[in-house]
């Protein structure tokens, strides 16, 4: 999972790289390079310093000629070859002409390596990349040009890729394709961009088209024109761009995450916006699916990864509490190789704020082979996911750039939650007074979790008394479960403390002995419907040496008693609890991470999208 960014025909080629990668660094950091290319001649920087690649490129392009009008950049997340200097992209063909970048997994590389190496070729990194800037070589040297040479390059490839090559001796062509990663292409008067995603030439081009799989376009300073893999000429779709480039930056905040969590009214506000008629019915714009198939479901599969998945896990509740019908929770990465079952009637839905997670991309696609129909939940309008999907719901939660997810959760949360009593509406398992009374609730979780985010200064009181501590346990039963993995998640990927999350009823068939003191447990206690139960766990955890940090809803009195430290949160309906209940967890996750020092935008070994298995 990389980031890639292409440029022909502008006068500001260096420029438009860098910047773009700055933007794109968020699909991995491990190491940075560009190629700049005009006839005859090929200038490549890169650098591999971790979290600090791209800025090292922009000091390394200092003395970079200025004269350059095309040129290519990447910026990587290494999967194969260590996150080295000489691993980093672009790579070169042996004459030095052909220069390359790549997103994806080239899977049969190594015959691939094998066969050209036994040819004569000689390679300089141990990527899977490099074998098609060799393959495109001899293509070339047979007479092809470079459009010709890459497709009949990537007719021989398996995997994914999003790729762009350029030559020497063809220094106004681009040639990018696609496969599975994502891909769009910009064009304004006189140039033409490429890149993973629009944020990153989003200022430059002025009209955006989508790349679909197995598509291959030839862009120059006068446009562009697309071919699928056998050369037949195809049209690509433009699409509607509605962000403006503030959206992407920080609006003040010392960085992106905590940006975003201040964001989550604003996210849960706009994803319930406009979603139900005069007379009380659900609607979404989006979701092309009839009330007719959404009556004859039977039975639901979510399928999504990490802090998509929490959201999945809490939506199952809500499906089964109020729409009556069977729901089951798949890992993505899961739910392709076990074979799974798909009876008449399963809709599938997979949850994904990028829509390009790959994981959740091929899990949509094997239910879809075997006969599901499958509605995406994405936060990017047009990702690859929305797309391929049958229906979409989007979230309205706006570009997320932080590493950790804070603001799609909660937008995702609110829709899921808003399709499940769709659903209850359809089946008539609720009656229309109990589903107005919920879909009140739902409006006014905006408003608590502006409530919960003003409360921040508790949070950061606690956290400053635990800096020392090293082994977390965050524990919540019914939808705190689900909040608790996610408050754990938090925990673990910015601050790189041990942290698992787990059923509180679970904790005495084993982690039990894992309790001692100077391990902390975060306790979600603010289900009305579980309180005694939780209140048992907490004790149980107490009496084993364990330092506890209830949350808590405004008018629990019991809990004083019980918790060493607790973060107060409006009281809400049940179902609800967790789109509240995150923002301190987030918050502590936050406090913590900045106060260890951790970089919280860009946790270690982590990236925004991951467009690998
Ligand atoms: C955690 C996090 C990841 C993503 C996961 C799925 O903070 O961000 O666990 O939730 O990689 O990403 P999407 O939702 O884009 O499919």
């Amino acid at each position: 999972m990389c980031g890639i960014i292409g440029v022909v025909g502008s006068d500001e080629t260096l420029a438009t790289l860098l910047q773009g990668l700055e933007r794109l660094e968020y699909r991995g950091y491990d190491s940075a390079g560009i190629a700049l290319v005009r006839a005859g001649h090929t200038w490549r920087a890169r650098t591999a310093e971790g979290t600090e690649s791209v800025a090292a490129l922009r000091l390394e392009c200092k003395d970079a000629p200025q004269d350059y009008r095309s040129g290519i950049g990447h910026t990587r997340w290494a999967t194969h070859g260590a996150p080295e200097a000489e691993n980093a992209h672009p790579h070169l063909d042996c004459s030095g002409h052909v220069a390359i970048i790549h997103n994806g997994i080239i899977e049969n590389h190594a015959q691939l390596r094998e066969e050209l190496s036994q040819r004569g070729h000689h390679f300089t990194s141990v990527t899977d990349t490099e074998v098609v800037a060799h393959l495109v070589e001899e293509l070339r040297a047979r007479g092809l040009d470079l459009l010709d040479a890459v497709r009949h390059a990537l007719l021989r490839v398996r995997g994914a890729f999003a790729i762009a090559v350029m030559d020497a001796s063809e220094p106004d062509v681009i040639v990018a394709a696609r496969r599975i990663s994502p891909l769009v292409v910009g064009t304004a008067p006189g140039v033409s961009y490429l890149a993973s995603d629009v944020p990153a030439i989003l200022d430059r081009a002025t009209a955006f088209y989508a790349v679909n799989d197995d598509e291959v376009v030839r862009l120059g300073p006068e446009g562009f024109r697309a071919v699928d893999l056998e050369g037949a000429p195809v049209r690509l779709r433009q699409l509607q761009i509605d962000w403006d480039l503030e959206t992407a930056e920080k609006g003040g905040f010392d960085d992106f995450m905590s940006k975003e969590i201040a964001e989550q009214p604003d996210a849960v506000f706009a994803t319930l916006l406009d979603r139900q008629r005069g007379d009380g019915t659900i609607v979404f714009d989006e979701l092309r699916i009839s009330d007719q198939e959404l009556r004859e479901v039977r039975r639901v599969v979510l399928v999504a990864c990490g802090t998509s998945l929490h959201a999945a896990q809490v939506a199952k509740y809500a499906i089964e509490r109020w729409a009556r019908l069977s729901v089951d929770v798949d890992i993505a990465s899961e739910y392709r190789y076990r074979d799974p079952i798909v009876e008449i009637g399963t809709l599938v839905i997979g949850v994904s704020q990028s829509g390009e997670t790959i994981d959740t991309i091929q899990a949509t696609r094997e239910a879809q082979r075997r006969g599901a129909r499958v509605v995406a939940i994405s936060n990017i309008v047009d990702s690859s996911l929305a797309r391929e999907a049958d229906a979409v719901i989007y979230t309205r939660a706006g570009l997320e750039v932080s590493v950790a997810s804070t603001k799609a959760f909660v937008a995702q949360v609110a829709a899921l939650e808003l399709l499940a009593l769709r659903l209850a509406q359809l089946r008539e398992t609720l009656t229309t007074s109990e589903i107005e009374a919920l879909l009140g609730g739902l409006h006014e979780i905006s408003g608590q979790i502006a409530t919960a985010l003003s409360r921040r200064g508790d949070v950061d009181a606690v956290a400053t008394q635990l800096l020392h501590a090293h082994d977390y346990f965050f524990i919540g039963r019914h939808v705190g479960f689900p909040t608790a993995l996610e408050g754990a998640l938090k925990l673990k990927e910015i601050t790189y403390m041990h942290a698992e999350g787990y059923a509180a009823g679970e904790l005495k068939h084993g982690p039990l002995a894992l309790i001692e003191p100077g391990v902390i447990v975060v306790a979600v206690t603010t289900d009305a419907n579980m309180h005694e139960k939780i209140l048992s766990n907490v004790a149980e955890v107490k009496a084993r040496g364990a330092t506890v940090i209830a949350v808590a809803a405004d008018d629990d009195e019991q809990i004083g008693a019980v918790a060493d430290f607790v973060l107060r949160v409006p009281r809400t309906d049940p179902m609800f609890t967790p789109m509240i209940d995150i923002v301190p967890l987030q918050l502590l996750a936050y406090s913590l991470a900045r106060g260890l020092g951790r970089n919280v935008d860009r946790p270690r070994n982590l990236a925004k999208t991951v467009t690998v298995e």
